[in-house]
């Protein structure tokens, strides 16, 4: 199903580079990550070396890809990238290795998904900047050794637990990313109607910010929405009554729960009694993917206290029953 608040990536967040910010100050919240990454910056750039490697982790949607183009950016150096499905050969990660100029920023998505024997490659490129790589052909084959520029490695990947340890070990900076505040979205929402010249009022910002799932990719795809429906059947300006009606209508719901969040729950507390039930019984239940429960559904879920995930299985909460309109009848 497609959904109005799925984290996924779509043509149309990646048309909007506008809305991208491209600098440290530019980058709302995530402050500590933010502040810490400012300093490190700034000694490379006194030192006058490349930046330690950084692994950015934690849900779809709250800025490691727009991060790792800022500290580019701030780096005053060019941001080249891989990602880690799309290296399935070590050929393929030699070639983008070979291909950096000294100082450079190299960025790889999904860093989880790269072979195991490719990270082993990663290694020494990481640690000693020097590429070991087997040529000829079986029985004839040797290893050489190249060097490589010095550059920084940048990791981005919604799954820090499928990192192995020796990979995970060799990143001198790892930052994880949180779901955003109300104000912080807000802020987020503000400069996005800025940059696209669409005046909204802050009760309306506030509205949109309490149902975006504290995600800026989401805040900034239901404020383009939005948008659409003050210009077609409101009267131009985005005002908290046009946004309710626009979000009701795009059924995302007061928590920023939308179809397939209230379809979880209701199959949760209605089939398997509020469960523990395990999360493979719960996604071919409502006929969704595993991963998109684990990496999008659940997270939030989670974090806004509608599940909880035990040893189990998962369970729904008090206020789970209460959102649904159910009575509990289990003791809490
Ligand atoms: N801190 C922020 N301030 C302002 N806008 C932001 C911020 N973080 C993200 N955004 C906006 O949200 C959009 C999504 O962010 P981004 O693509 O960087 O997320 P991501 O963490 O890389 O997601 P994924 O895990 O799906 O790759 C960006 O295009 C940007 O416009
Ligand atoms: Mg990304």
């Amino acid at each position: 199903m497609e959904r109005i608040i799925d984290t996924d990536i779509r043509d149309e967040d990646i048309l909007d580079d506008s809305i991208r910010p491209q600098s440290l100050n530019e980058y709302v919240g995530q402050t500590e990550v933010k502040e810490n990454i400012r300093i490190f910056i700034e000694a490379a750039k006194m030192r006058n070396e490349p930046l330690d490697h950084v692994l950015l982790y934690g849900p779809p949607g709250l800025g490691k890809t727009t991060l790792a183009h800022i500290i580019a950016n701030e780096l005053g150096t060019n941001l080249k990238t891989g990602s880690g499905p799309a290296i399935e050969k070590s050929g393929d990660l030699a070639a983008v290795l070979s291909n950096l100029e000294p100082g450079d920023v190299l960025f790889i998505d999904e860093i989880h998904r790269m072979p195991k024997f490719i990270e082993e490659i990663l290694y020494p490129a990481m640690e000693d900047f020097e590429l070991d790589i087997v040529v000829g052909a079986e029985g004839s084959s040797r290893s050489i050794k190249i060097d490589l520029p010095p550059f920084t490695l940048v990791g981005a990947t919604t799954r820090a637990g499928d990192i192995s340890s020796p990979l995970r070990d060799r990143f001198g900076i790892v930052s994880k990313l949180n779901y955003y505040s109300e104000d912080e979205l807000v802020g987020i929402i503000k400069r996005t109607s800025k940059v696209l010249s669409m005046e909204i009022d802050d009760d309306a910002a506030r509205e949109l910010a309490c149902r975006s799932r504290k995600t800026p990719r989401i805040a900034n795809r239901l404020f383009k929405r939005v948008r659409d429906f003050a210009l077609v059947i409101g009267d131009g300006v985005i005002d908290k009554k046009i946004t309710k009606e626009a979000l009701d209508r795009l059924k995302v719901d007061k928590y920023g729960l939308d179809q397939i969040d209230m379809e979880y729950l209701t199959n949760l507390i209605e089939k398997f009694n509020g469960g523990p039930v395990g999360v493979e019984t719960i996604a071919s239940s409502i006929g969704e993917e595993v991963s998109t429960l684990e990496d999008v559904v659940e997270p939030y879920l989670m974090q806004e206290g509608f599940i909880k995930r035990t040893q189990r299985g998962r369970v729904a909460t008090e206020k789970a029953y209460e959102h649904l309109g159910h009575d509990d009848s289990r003791l809490f």
